[in-house]
């Protein structure tokens, strides 16, 4: 299993730190464990920031950068050693830990956080912190702030400028590097097999979490604690619903599913969705549809290069699919006037991708001084378009109604264009028909 080196931790800190004010400081609040009810919690997950800067993976720890500071730049609050505490929930490393094996300079009980934090801020004129995305961090920031303000008599000097760390952060993070694409590459291999275990094991009759089980099976097999996000298995009509995770229907002969599942592996997100014949083989109008999405998918790849902007793929598939709705009839007018009226909306209401990295739709920003985003290597995004016929809709034929379809990619930009991370899983239909009919039995 591919895990992101010490090195590379050390190397983020730095490049933060050269982004960041002299005479500021960093506080970077980690996760907090939330309780499912009674005495059992919900499965603990680092906040994705505090990972990607520290590696360090307990709850309830603060992450303190001071660049410039003699005594020690990078400094750990975490939990104390606790020895009953450790026979019920296991090992914590403790500030001697935190030292030893994270490599932080310093490191300190996180109980005594308010009695030291406010002496590291002192005499700081700049505070980053995530702002606005927990109420009570940043009232407890500010209670910091005024623990100093309330001895400037004394001659204490309490920071001035607070700045939001995520412009900084996010920036950083958007920008993957070789370590981080190698594990990209492992999770989206691991979903791929995974996806070509739910077409080989679908059959009518089969029920949505049947499929979701395989998926699940085959990527805790393969050494993922958990999903990146909720699996989407949807059949039939449900393939429409845009965020179906009930997956609790019956799979019907000619129905479509569709699925959007990955696995995380190291905090790593991978995204990929794939709808096939529930009985091996595409109907007529489904198999139009499907090469139609397809198309349009195939067209955004070819977009995905450095220079190119984030919406070029998304405007190269609008125009390929109002193309391909007015050929097959669902649409009808002149082709430039259906995009600008953006008449494909009840069929494509979604963009075609996003950012992909720690979180499933990762952070970084898709517009920068008010212009699209330029790709430059190491981005990693997904290529996702679809068209769902609602079910409902009387201004289509009936042949269409109830057809949900999204394909979609993880690609990361290379030099020259970008590699497919998840290309392991088949997408031509013809492809997938011949797998699940038995041309291709292997998993491997
Ligand atoms: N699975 C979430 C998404 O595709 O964006
Ligand atoms: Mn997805
Ligand atoms: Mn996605």
């Amino acid at each position: 299993m591919k895990r992101i080196s010490k090195a590379e931790f050390a190397e983020r800190r730095t490049r933060l730190m050269e982004q960041m004010d002299t005479g500021s400081i960093a506080i970077v609040p980690g996760a907090v464990e939330t309780i499912r009810n009674n005495d059992v919690h919900h499965p603990f997950r680092q906040n994705s920031n505090v990972m990607y800067l520290s590696g360090f993976a307990e709850p309830d720890a603060v992450l303190v950068l001071i660049p410039g500071r003699e005594q020690g730049q990078y400094i750990l609050f975490v939990r104390d050693k606790d020895p009953e505490r450790e026979i019920w929930d296991g090992y914590r490393a403790g500030p001697e830990g935190a030292v030893a094996e994270y490599d932080a300079d310093d490191a300190f009980p996180i109980d005594d956080i308010d009695d030291i934090l406010p002496g590291l801020m002192e005499g700081r004129s700049r505070v980053y912190s995530p702002m606005g995305v927990d109420d009570a961090f940043d009232h407890q920031l500010m209670v910091w702030v005024n623990q100093i303000r309330s001895k400037v008599r004394t001659g204490a000097r309490p920071p001035e400028d607070f700045s939001d760390i995520s412009h900084l952060l996010h920036d950083l993070r958007l920008i993957k590097s070789r370590q981080e694409i190698a594990i990209m590459r492992e999770a989206a291999t691991i979903s791929a097999r995974a996806h070509k275990r739910a077409m080989l094991a679908c059959k009518p009759g089969k029920m949505e979490y049947q499929l979701q089980a395989e998926i699940e099976h085959e990527c805790m097999l393969a050494g993922s604690p958990w999903p990146a996000y909720p699996a989407i298995v949807g059949a039939g009509a449900n393939g429409c619903i845009l965020h179906y995770i009930e997956n609790n229907s019956k799979i019907q002969d000619g129905d479509l599913v569709l699925i959007d599942a990955g696995c995380e592996m190291q905090y790593y997100a991978s995204d990929i969705t794939r709808t096939f014949p529930a009985n091996g083989h595409f109907s007529e109008p489904q198999r139009q549809l499907y090469d139609l999405v397809l198309a349009s998918q195939y067209a955004a790849i070819d977009q995905v290069k450095p220079g190119n902007t984030w919406i070029s793929a998304h405007e190269t598939v609008v125009r390929v699919l109002v193309e391909g709705l007015v050929e097959l009839g669902i649409l009808q007018g002149d082709i430039n006037q259906l995009i600008e009226q953006e008449s494909y909306k009840p069929f494509f209401m979604h963009k075609t991708g996003h950012w992909l990295g720690m979180d499933v739709h990762d952070v970084g920003d898709y517009k920068v001084g008010g212009e699209w985003r330029v790709l430059e290597p190491g981005m990693v995004l997904t290529i996702e378009p679809g068209l769902y016929i609602s079910p409902h809709n009387q201004d289509v034929d009936e042949r269409w109604r109830g057809i949900g379809i999204r394909i979609e990619d993880d690609v990361v930009v290379t030099r020259d264009g970008c590699d497919i991370l998840t290309r392991d899983v088949p997408k031509e239909a013809r492809d997938i028909e011949s797998l699940m009919n038995g041309g291709q039995s292997s998993l491997f």
